[in-house]
């Protein structure tokens, strides 16, 4: 089987030729032969790299039981969780959603700490029923664990002693977590696997559940990440493509571009852009020689930031992900009023967006913008999205190795959360 994702090297010519990909792959074959056996980083952290070992059929008749229960019952399902915990189904959902019009709502709450972003969460669900999804690992992290006190609150009022039946919970086994409060107060449970940390969980109860929910179909989705895996791990380094990537964003790093773009010109796909920030920013950003990743979401974005790549500092790479929604019969219409656009008479939407990206890819790459490029088929659908779950999850993997970092660690964070702990101790002793 072949990837229908595709990835294209070649606008980044005027500073790493394809051969310096493959000689520096080829010279530190050894690393990513342990990457294929997936034998760096601590071994607790590794379920991920086998889509069975958390999404095989009984997984997913698990999840696909639950769904039917909610989607039964609720015409909005809140989805609390933050990070890694929320990304991934924010992605597909914020994406696919749209070819499920009849659907519950999915609703994100428990990613801040906003007072004024929870009211916005209920004046949204309005009368409509309801049931909520916590996802929290070990529920220590402060967002989620506010938002579900909010939320038993808030379900108690409504449904009185039945709202156990609104609420599903997915954390650790274990005291403290939520699966001890599942067994204590009755909420439905689904694992959130201890041998998978949040970022990498998109392919696990922890993404799933929400993306069923939706009315995504997470069997296909599955599949093809499967799929991809299968592809992944059987191709010779070289010619991997995953591993290229890994390989190309480092060497334009070492060359000065410490900044790495993903580019979308569908507005859709801003949440997979942001998945993607998550994975790369969180398992890399440890050490001083890394990649600092954003997101530009054209063509807006070239009305304010893309001066700056055009014209500015020389430190950003572009990694554009060619993949439209395609709407044939959305044509500019015809006018009575003299605008100037009547040159666009007719015209399919969808030919102007392809101008503007090939337009913005050449002068970028013109002016000396290293530009790499995925190529995906036209109108995002679950197939694809499991290409790019994977793909992407294997390619920092790759990455991480490759700069030498621990992929599964994120302890900086737990700097900025001392400080809060003091600061709300000292509130509370007011
Ligand atoms: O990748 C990670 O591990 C983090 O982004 C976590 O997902 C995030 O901090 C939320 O953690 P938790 O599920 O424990 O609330």
């Amino acid at each position: 089987m072949a990837l229908s994702l595709k990835f294209n090297e070649k606008y980044i010519d005027k500073y790493i030729g394809s051969d310096e990909i493959t000689a520096e792959i080829i010279k530190h074959k050894q690393l990513f032969d342990d990457g294929y056996a997936c034998k760096i980083g601590p071994d607790d952290r590794k379920g991920w790299f086998k889509v069975d070992n958390n999404a095989d059929e009984n997984m997913l008749k698990r999840i696909h039981k639950v769904a039917d229960k909610i989607r039964s019952q609720s015409e909005v399902l809140v989805v609390i969780g933050i990070g890694g915990s929320n990304r991934g189904s924010m992605a597909a959902v914020e994406c696919l959603k749209y070819a499920h019009p009849d659907s519950p709502e999915i609703i994100w709450a428990g990613n801040n700490v906003s007072a004024t972003a929870i009211e916005r969460v209920m004046d949204r669900i309005g009368n409509r029923s309801v049931s909520v999804y916590v996802i929290a690992k070990d529920f220590n992290t402060v967002e989620p664990g506010l938002a579900f006190r909010v939320f038993r609150q808030y379900l108690k009022q409504r449904y009185g002693d039945e709202y156990k039946e609104r609420v599903t919970v997915c954390g650790s086994e274990g005291k403290g977590n939520l699966s001890e409060l599942s067994q204590k107060y009755g909420f439905g449970f689904l694992p959130f696997p201890e041998e998978v940390g949040g970022r990498y969980c998109i392919l696990t109860p922890v993404g799933l559940l929400p993306c069923a929910v939706a009315g995504i179909d997470i069997d296909v989705l599955v599949q093809s990440a499967r799929d991809t895996e299968k592809y992944l791990k059987t191709a010779d380094a070289v010619n991997n493509p995953a591993v290229r990537y890994a390989v190309a964003r480092n060497l334009l790093m070492k060359k000065g571009f410490y900044v790495e773009s993903m580019v979308v010109n569908e507005p859709d796909l801003e949440f997979f852009a942001r998945w993607w920030l998550q994975e790369f920013g969180e398992t890399e950003g440890k050490i001083q020689e890394c990649i600092y990743p954003d997101y530009y979401v054209n063509s807006e974005d070239l009305h304010s930031i893309g001066q700056y790549v055009q014209q500015g500092r020389r430190f950003i790479t572009e990694t554009y992900l060619r993949c439209f929604k395609t709407h044939p019969d959305k044509k500019v219409p015809s006018s009575d009023v003299e605008d100037g656009f009547g040159y666009l008479e007719g015209k399919p939407y969808d030919s102007v967006n392809r101008a503007v990206y090939n337009g913005s890819l050449k002068a970028h790459y013109d002016d000396g913008v290293p530009c790499l490029e995925f190529i995906c088929p036209d109108n995002p659908d679950e197939k694809l999205f499991g290409e790019l779950f994977y793909f992407f999850l294997f390619a920092v993997y790759m990455s991480a190795n490759y700069i030498g970092v621990n992929p599964f660690n994120q302890d900086g964070v737990e700097n900025y959360k001392k400080n809060m702990y003091d600061l709300l101790e000292k509130f509370t002793k007011k």
